[in-house]
């Protein structure tokens, strides 16, 4: 199948750039004797993570139960949940899991820690848990140093449970600071915190396994920091226009997710209406001053949301303006919320659709 006779609004990811920004980043961690836990919510697709798992990953991080679920049950054993539950039911789910493979999933606090510690306990198993540190994002996580080691200790003595190591992403760096130099040094704090929190630990007696941290933004800060055992960066394999502007990360990776629309409209010279939404595209970077349109590669036109299932075209000249049935491709501002609106994607090289691959969305 051709990708023009695909039909629209649809998500491409071109394979060949996928598997170079794959190989990259696995030689990189393994130049810096660092391992690599990609995050599997840029694309929720065990299909990818196959790839990512033979070019050398340890496992793959999820965020949703249902990307670990779609991972376990398509034979990627070793997954690291990198969320905390607290409800009896998706517990449950996710215990299925640990009787299925290698999954490892968050706790941050008492509350959520027992509700899993009793349900695995229930159950006679034992689950292998990180426990989380904020090193600066601002969300959930133990404070680092004394706090997290003292609660990492509490763990490892309760039932049902097996301390593991540290979660310690530093998220509040990925995206915020385009320069280089300027996000190596606002690292210094974040990876700091990682030394305390491992220090601490050592002092509980504890010696972690796995202290996991990093995303694309900071790959190449993070792997190799003393102690960091490995990284869990998402996006490099899709990347988006928000990435692209972000110096290092927009230069080493290459864009592999485009999106695909058709021209249905083109009622003046100069504006043409296509088949591509907020429900086919994240457009949510906007909200927060990032430019969340959809970068249009072709020229002379800009494109505006419509709303739901359409968007505008404004064309700078009648010469540059598409016409009905044209297909226009779209660098999406983020791959991962864009992927999320998707049923599936499809592979493609060249001109040629090779996969037609479902998406594990929530
Ligand atoms: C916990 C965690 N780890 C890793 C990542 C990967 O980040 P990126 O896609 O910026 O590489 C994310 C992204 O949101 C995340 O939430």
């Amino acid at each position: 199948m051709k990708i023009e006779e695909l039909p629209t609004p649809c998500v491409l990811v071109d394979l060949d750039v996928l598997e170079r920004n794959i190989q990259k980043m696995a030689e990189f961690t393994k130049s810096r004797n660092c391992g690599l836990r990609p995050h599997a919510k840029s694309h929720k697709s065990p299909f990818i993570a196959k790839k990512q798992m033979n070019a050398g990953a340890v496992g793959v991080c999820c965020q949703t139960l249902i990307e670990a679920e779609a991972m376990i049950m398509n034979g990627i054993e070793n997954v690291l949940l990198t969320h905390n539950l607290a409800s009896p039911g998706m517990i449950d789910r996710f215990l299925s899991l640990v009787r299925n493979g290698d999954a490892k999933i968050l706790v941050d606090g008492q509350e959520n820690a027992e509700m899993l510690a009793k349900a695995a306990s229930h159950r006679g198993l034992t689950v292998g848990v990180l426990v989380e540190v904020n090193v600066g994002n601002n969300k959930a996580g133990q404070e680092a140093g004394e706090p997290a080691a003292k609660f990492a200790s509490w763990v490892s003595r309760e039932g049902g449970l097996k301390f593991k190591g540290l979660q310690c992403y530093e998220g509040n760096l990925q995206l915020t600071i385009p320069n280089f130099e300027t996000r190596k040094e606002q690292a210094v704090p974040p990876l700091q915190k990682i030394t305390s929190t491992i220090n601490a630990l050592k002092r509980q007696g504890l010696d972690p396994e796995i202290v996991t941290a990093g995303g694309t933004g900071t790959y190449n800060i993070t792997a190799g920091y003393p102690g960091v055992t490995d990284i869990q960066p998402g996006s490099y394999i899709m990347m988006d226009r928000r990435y692209s502007e972000i110096e290092s990360a927009g230069s080493d990776f290459e864009q592999a997710m485009t999106v695909l629309s058709t021209v249905v409209s083109t009622p003046t010279d100069t504006r043409a209406v296509i088949d591509l939404g907020w429900k086919a595209v994240g457009i949510e970077y906007e909200a927060l001053g990032w430019g969340g349109m959809p970068k249009p590669l072709i020229h002379g036109v800009t494109y505006h949301t419509g709303g739901d299932e359409h968007g505008v075209l404004n064309c700078e000249r009648p010469s540059s303006r598409p016409e009905v049935g044209d297909k226009v491709k779209f660098i999406p501002a983020h791959c991962d919320t864009t992927l999320n609106l998707h049923g599936v994607f499809y592979g493609v090289r060249g001109e040629n659709v090779e996969v037609v691959c479902p998406v594990a969305r929530r």
